[in-house]
């Protein structure tokens, strides 16, 4: 867990701008349609994180319904409950994906994005998704697997061991190829599998992979034999490759659609 990020005030911000490009909007929108949220149901984000995925399940479930958010980060919880004052069916609190606070079920829909693969305990995890959803409801779940990454450097050793440092970030880089038995395992059904790219061919300061770079750079600084200047060299070649028409950056994101027994 200490090598993994800590969502403090500046990562919360990055995020939310990481997490404000097309890129990630439109896969918000895939992730709205899985959860086939209505007027008057009680919908909870695990790890809702800035809260953007929560706007859309409080318009969604309206005011006849109820969105609740939790995290274990305190700046995400509070720019959460920023992001959606003016819905008060939406609430957020500190909270584990291990431990939920609330009642057995008590919930329709349940989704976690970008949140399982910080998740050391799976097994709990997926234990209290299923003890607070309403028999036969859903949970949704979406996850990167950091195998499926494919980015164009002038330098491909380098690339690959910043990449392999970046692996720390998370308690499983590689989650989403085991997601389906353990959903099985946990006793749900899945029911939907889908794969979400997240695909820059051109560079875009205002993409997902300029953002991620940003933070990657900022992780493996002092990592592995990485040096400040090292990680600083990789991403000012992949800022040059953009200048000059060669930029590429492709990687998968799963999502799981899973009926609770
Ligand atoms: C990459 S962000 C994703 C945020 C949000 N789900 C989204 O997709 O916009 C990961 C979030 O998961 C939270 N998180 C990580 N591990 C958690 C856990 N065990 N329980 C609750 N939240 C957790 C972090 O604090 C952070 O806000």
């Amino acid at each position: 867990m200490s090598d993994m990020i800590e969502f403090d005030d500046r990562a919360a911000k990055a995020v939310e701008a990481m997490y404000l490009t097309p890129d990630v909007v439109m896969q918000r929108s895939h992730v709205m349609a899985a959860m086939g949220l209505r007027p008057g149901m009680h919908a909870l984000d695990i790890g809702v994180g800035p809260g953007l995925l929560a706007y859309d399940m409080g318009k969604a479930v309206t005011k006849t319904g109820k969105v609740t958010g939790i995290d274990m980060s305190r700046p995400m919880v509070e720019m959460s409950a920023g992001r959606c004052a003016d819905m008060p069916w939406c609430t957020f609190e500190h909270g584990e994906a291990e431990q939920i606070p609330l009642a057995n079920d008590s919930v329709d829909v349940a989704v976690s994005t970008q949140v399982y693969e910080y998740v050391s305990d799976m097994g709990a995890a997926l234990h209290e998704a299923k003890r607070v959803l309403k028999p036969g409801g859903r949970l949704v779940v979406l996850d990167t697997d950091w195998d499926s990454i494919v980015w164009h450097s002038s330098n491909r050793e380098r690339m690959e061991r910043v990449l392999k440092a970046w692996d720390a970030h998370l308690a499983d880089p590689h989650l989403p190829r085991k997601l389906p038995h353990m959903l099985d395992t946990a006793g749900f059904t899945v029911t939907r599998r889908e794969l979400i790219p997240m695909f820059n061919p051109d560079w875009n300061p205002h993409s997902y992979s300029a953002g991620i770079m940003k933070g990657i750079q900022g992780f493996v600084s002092g990592r592995d034999g990485i040096s400040e200047d090292e990680a600083r060299a990789w991403a000012d070649d992949l800022r040059q490759l953009g200048e000059d028409g060669r930029y590429f950056f492709s990687l998968n994101r799963y999502l799981f659609v899973a009926v609770a027994g």
